[in-house]
């Protein structure tokens, strides 16, 4: 068994409100599974395995992955496109760029550079969209494969209010969709989410053939938007007038469970979180994506009060940073903007174990229990000047962690592992 040793400053959360914090610690890893053999002190570590390779990474500090609970990966192509709320953006950006994804190599191309994108922010798992094209999907898996990363994607169903050329049918997704489910869910570490796009870009016929879907496969995700903007919402209104929420239309046709992603949710009603949280299902918060598009300050509070399962999200293209830093650092800035402060362990444990519980992944990831997958990030609390300085300040862990999440960004983070093995080390 190739066991390795990875030693610096560790910090995990066992539970949520329980951080395990080693000044001096040691992280072992099984290289050939890709699991965690145990993380602890680094003395009694060394004790227990002794003759095991050790790194020593030197003023550093380890955490598990980061997670990216709601991301669209032909969206690298749109990120800071100037302009207009979400439905004019989408039309003008978004749609002609994922048009472009019918074409393999830039499907191919792009996933590549938007995993290394991830890696190189430290985040080790995302809940992805693809486009329309089901190629786009088998592009996007074959390169995590390559990198043995633990991704979640679907194929964008959508069949109205969208160009011709980005559209597919009720019947053609439905058939797509469960070949791809029967292809990648579960095919090593891949696993697979129904992604009907919303509701303005989909038919009645769609959304049942979605429901279908989730009915027919039960452990496969399923990943949407809500909410978001008030225009979306009131074309929602019109789209289904029959229907007494933009969260009822997705419930009507089944779509609502613990295994289901509801990026935005920023003007819900006090019924809508109520049906949420009987439901089990998630919001993805998207700080920067909704500051970007000036969609409105979403209410973390209020859905914590009804136990609402959130987690929080990059929504690059929208988002405008794949840092989950600068995500928590924008986060905060919401939540200061309707009256609570944001506490630095609840952030990072939002970006770990917290994003793994609300995506039922944390049997899997999100901390270095023994028997996890093991990845994990070292980072450099050095990284620029200016956190070097303002760290040197830092007193406590608390105030440690406040000052990374609202300085750190791609720079602070040193080495990337998946599964064991570096995918990305900073120059
Ligand atoms: N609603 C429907 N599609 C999208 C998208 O691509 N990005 C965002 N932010 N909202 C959406
Ligand atoms: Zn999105």
């Amino acid at each position: 068994m190739a066991q390795h040793i990875h030693r610096a400053q560790i910090l995990h959360f066992k539970v949520q409100d329980q951080l395990e914090h080693f000044d001096d610690g040691a992280l072992v890893v099984d290289d050939s599974s890709g699991s965690i053999i145990a993380v602890g002190d680094a003395n009694s570590i060394f004790a227990a395995y002794p003759d095991v390779d050790i790194t020593t990474h030197k003023n550093k500090l380890i955490m598990p992955g980061f997670i990216d609970s709601h991301v669209h990966f032909p969206q690298v192509d749109v990120i800071a496109s100037y302009g207009a709320q979400l439905l004019d953006w989408l039309n003008n950006y978004t749609f002609p760029t994922e048009m472009s994804f019918k074409d393999d190599d830039k499907a191919s191309q792009t996933a590549h550079f938007f995993l290394n994108e991830l890696f190189k922010n430290g985040t080790t798992t995302a809940l992805v969209f693809a486009t329309v094209h089901k190629s786009s999907v088998n592009a996007f898996f074959n390169a995590s494969q390559q990198y043995n990363s633990r991704m979640i994607c679907g194929k964008v169903m959508m069949d109205r209010n969208a160009p011709d050329d980005l559209c597919d049918t009720a019947q053609t997704s439905f058939a797509d969709s469960q070949e791809l489910i029967d292809q990648w869910h579960n095919n090593g570490r891949q696993l697979y989410a129904v992604t009907p796009r919303f509701a303005i870009t989909s038919t009645p016929e769609q959304l049942e053939k979605a429901g279908q879907l989730l009915k027919d496969n039960p452990s496969v995700y399923m990943q949407t938007h809500l909410s978001e903007n008030i225009d979306e919402i009131n074309f929602v209104k019109e789209l289904f007038p029959e229907r007494k929420s933009y969260l009822d239309v997705y419930d009507h046709y089944g779509l609502l469970g613990p295994r289901s992603v509801f990026a935005h949710g920023v003007h819900l009603e006090q019924e809508d979180f109520e049906r949420l949280s009987e439901t089990k299902s998630g919001i993805a918060f998207c700080p920067t994506s909704n500051l970007f598009l000036g969609s409105g300050l979403f209410d973390l509070q209020q859905a914590q009060s009804h136990q609402v399962p959130v987690s929080i999200a990059s929504d690059v293209g929208g988002g405008t940073s794949f840092s989950m830093l600068q995500t928590l650092n924008e986060a905060y800035k919401i939540c200061q903007l309707k009256g609570h402060s944001l506490q630095a362990r609840d952030a990072f444990y939002m970006i770990t174990l917290g994003n793994a519980v609300a995506l039922s992944l944390d049997d899997k990831i999100g901390n270095f229990e023994q028997g996890k997958e093991a990845d994990f990030i070292v980072m450099d609390l050095a990284s620029t000047d200016l956190m070097a300085r303002k760290l040197s300040t830092c007193e406590t862990l608390d105030e440690m962690l406040f000052s990374l999440m609202i300085l750190g960004d791609d720079r602070a983070i040193d080495e990337t592992f998946v599964a064991g093995k570096s995918v990305y080390k900073k120059q």
